[in-house]
């Protein structure tokens, strides 16, 4: 199956945004990632759809919006006018979960449901009927550079288990302290999108770190 690299911009140098951003497509970058946090779900503020507008402009990419915020539903139709592609949210602050996935589709993005380290993943059994991805949290939402915690490789083959069993087409993303010396290990769990941040902005070279994620991914 296809491997996917999604450089998650939080980590890049702002000045140089667009420059960044540039530099992970030209590193082979597949997808674009946008961590959207509110100050309540997660204890950190980040950017909300005109971010995505600017860069819609200027890239053609896919880009997936994870939405870290409290009544998501309320500003996915937003999201989706600035151009998201794809749309994960969390389970574990969404009382309805059915109606928030539905309006994602019905809005013609992919769906997805995201999973904090804690959570069981028994909760995602009946939503995997309906979703396109799972994203699956391998640190605790709300800041970039954190450690892998590694008991997240056992749940990604656990997981990946369940979507074999029950609908073999969700596609699983992983997200937090993925780099350079483990990103093959995450690959050959089941992950199928990876999400790096610190692993890439940290670099002096973004599209050679890019490029070499990628390489990595891919062989
Ligand atoms: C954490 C975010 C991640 C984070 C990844 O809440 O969802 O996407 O930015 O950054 P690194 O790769 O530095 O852990
Ligand atoms: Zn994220």
């Amino acid at each position: 199956m296809v491997k996917l690299l999604a450089p998650s911009i939080l980590s890049a140098d702002f000045w140089r945004l667009g420059e960044q951003v540039q530099a992970c497509i030209e590193g082979g970058a597949d997808i674009l990632h946008f961590d959207v946090m509110d100050g309540h779900f997660v204890p950190n503020i980040t950017f909300g759809p005109v971010l995505l507008e600017s860069i819609r402009k200027h890239s053609q990419i896919p880009l997936d919006v994870h939405l870290m915020i409290e009544n998501a539903e309320k500003y996915i139709p937003e999201f989706v006018k600035a151009g998201a592609n794809m749309i994960s949210v969390h389970v574990e602050n969404n009382y309805h979960l059915h109606r928030v996935v539905e309006l994602i589709k019905s809005l013609g993005c992919k769906a997805g449901v995201a999973i904090n380290p804690g959570t069981s993943l028994k909760v995602l059994e009946e939503i995997l009927h309906y979703v396109d991805y799972v994203l699956v949290m391998s640190v605790n939402p709300g800041f970039g550079g954190q450690r892998f915690i590694d008991r997240s490789l056992q749940r990604i083959r656990e997981l990946k288990v369940m979507i074999e069993e029950i609908n073999p087409q969700v596609l699983i993303e992983v997200d937090g302290g993925i780099k350079e010396g483990n990103i093959t290990q995450v690959v050959q769990a089941g992950a199928d999108i990876l999400v790096v941040g610190s692993g890439i902005f940290a670099a002096q070279d973004v599209k050679a770190q890019a490029k070499k994620l990628k390489d990595l991914i891919v062989s």
